[in-house]
């Protein structure tokens, strides 16, 4: 017998059986079935979040496993060789990702390229994606649907999705299935909110980073691993993407992959950029757009920079110790009142991990406290400020953490992470002010897109350094940008011929070859 009898049992105790072939991976083989598992390292064994309890004919534990509680496995690194069974803990079956829908946009003349009908505009984020529906004859928004993006369980960024399709057997097509099939679904979703049929959705346009795009539309990204990152298509105008029927969508349905800058600034970007007014901006605005990559664009003299950091996902919160999405029982905000902290959860009730923002501002309060000195260095209680050491405790390794809660910190390691990441955006825009021949004073307003940008407080980004702290108090959050600047070039045709001209507008700037980058980078990791 090849095929094995893999019995799932979900929290609330339901059992599943699933069949599988013999070799698979017990991740492969859940994320099949439609369970979400997360998997931020890409499946790579050095995360540990894809620990499911096990047992039954499985391969024998692997080195990344050693270590692990009894009859724990980690699901990317466990085999099946025969009939076993998986209990499955509540957020395994789940993703249940905050889902940002609203932004902002600038005006653009109703005036639909395509004929009547409806008309999707749809964003492909890394964690998300969201589907408008829109009524193509009144320009009336008749719903929005948005889930957490299903590609997740095969890796939280863009860099394991990209050595997921490279490594795994059918890896890019798989990952191609997933982001069609739930395309299919949301169409359909939206539509029936509606009290229509997805198959009368005749127009989409879909913007998403360029990793996204070459996913959905079935072109390898493996070019974009390594240097000089050139991507298989920029798309947009003239790209062919002939496969909405399989999405549920008109026969005749036409699809618009907004264009992208380069493999690493993406038609998100661009579709911000349209929606922030980047094209019409007379004195310098900056565009800033925080996921697991930096995306940013500086609008300055006529002249549009752009560039793209590798962030990490640590502001997603993946490789950071108590990490967590923006779910149900993350710490999401913090601040000290009269010298404690006093810290918001989603959801409320006891904190289980911490998000991104919730990152933020801890490391805005670990500063203040002085609990992490201006190298990044969290200290031990031996040295640290008596209004520091509430929080701070030796742990059974010797490194020094600060907790929140019992059992959720920040480690000393994940400040680093953090200093990473937050050098590797202050450092692109830095170079990008450079290349403008502009100090940060100069920028009247900066947007900040995204999910992430949405949820930050802007004055701890600037007091961590994730930008020049002055810029704090003229930031402004466009929401879901991409999205929006989707949704405009849907409804306008004018707003369409304007991403073009946007993109060939936009100069891009590799940072990789830019030893001014190296500089500010290093410069930047200051606190
Ligand atoms: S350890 Fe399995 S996905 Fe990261």
């Amino acid at each position: 017998m090849t095929e094995a009898v893999i019995t799932i049992i979900e929290a609330d105790g339901s059992r599943t059986a699933l069949h599988a072939p013999k070799g698979k991976t017990l991740h492969a083989v859940l994320t099949e079935a439609g369970y979400a598992v997360e998997a931020p390292c890409g499946g790579n064994g050095t995360c540990g979040k894809c620990e499911v309890a096990a047992e039954g004919a499985l391969s024998a534990a692997t080195p990344e496993e050693q270590g692990l509680p009894s009859g724990k496995r980690l699901a990317c690194r466990a085999r099946v060789e025969g009939d076993c069974t998986v209990r499955l803990d509540e957020g395994k079956r789940s993703a249940g990702y905050a889902v940002l829908t609203e932004g902002a946009a600038a005006a653009f003349p109703f005036r639909p390229w395509a004929a009547g009908g409806l008309g999707a505009a749809v964003d492909i984020g890394t964690t998300t994606v969201v589907v408008y529906l829109y009524d193509l004859d009144t320009g009336a928004r008749l719903a929005v649907r948005g889930a957490a993006n299903r590609q997740r369980s095969c890796g939280a960024d863009v860099i394991s999705r990209i050595s997921y399709s490279m490594t795994e057997p059918d890896g890019l097509l798989r990952l191609t299935g997933f982001i069609r099939s739930q395309l299919r679904d949301l169409f359909a979703a939206a539509a029936a909110d509606a009290g229509r049929s997805a198959a009368e959705i005749r127009a989409v346009t879909v913007a998403g980073n360029t990793v996204m795009a070459h996913l959905f539309t079935g072109l390898s990204p493996a070019r974009l691993s390594k240097l000089p990152f050139t991507p298989e298509s920029l798309f947009g105008e003239g790209f062919a993407a002939d496969f909405g029927a399989e999405l549920g969508l008109a026969e005749d349905a036409e699809m618009l992959i907004v264009p992208a800058v380069s493999g690493y600034v993406g038609g998100d970007i661009v579709a911000a950029a349209l929606a922030a007014g980047l094209d019409r901006a007379g004195a310098p605005v900056l565009l800033l757009d925080i996921g697991t990559n930096g995306e940013m664009a500086l609008a300055a003299g006529g002249r549009i920079f752009c560039c793209a950091t590798a962030a990490g996902p640590a502001f997603e919160g993946a490789g950071i110790a108590c990490g967590m999405g923006g779910t149900d029982g993350a710490l999401a905000r913090a601040a000290l009142q009269n010298g404690a902290l006093a810290c918001e959860v989603i959801g409320g009730g006891k904190a289980r991990g911490i998000c991104g923002s919730g990152l933020i501002d801890l490391l805005a309060a670990m500063l203040d406290l002085g609990a992490v000195d201006e190298t990044g260095r969290l200290l031990p209680p031996d040295e640290a400020p008596e209004a520091a050491l509430p929080y701070i405790r030796e742990q059974e390794d010797g490194e020094a953490a600060f907790y929140v809660a019992e059992d959720v910190f920040v480690s000393g390691r994940d400040v680093r992470q953090l200093q990473l990441a937050k050098a590797a955006i202050a450092g692109g825009i830095a170079t990008l002010l450079d290349e403008a021949g502009l100090g940060a004073e100069a920028v009247t307003t900066l947007y900040l897109a995204g999910g992430f940008g949405n949820k930050i407080d802007p004055v701890n980004a600037g007091k961590i350094g994730l930008y020049p702290a002055e810029l704090a108090a003229r930031a402004v959050s466009v929401g879901n940008g991409a999205g929006a600047g989707a949704a405009a070039a849907l409804c306008s045709a004018s707003a369409r011929a304007a991403l073009t001209r946007l993109r060939d507008r936009m100069e891009y700037i590799e940072l990789s070859a830019d030893p001014r980058f190296m500089d500010h980078y290093v410069e930047q990791m200051m606190f």
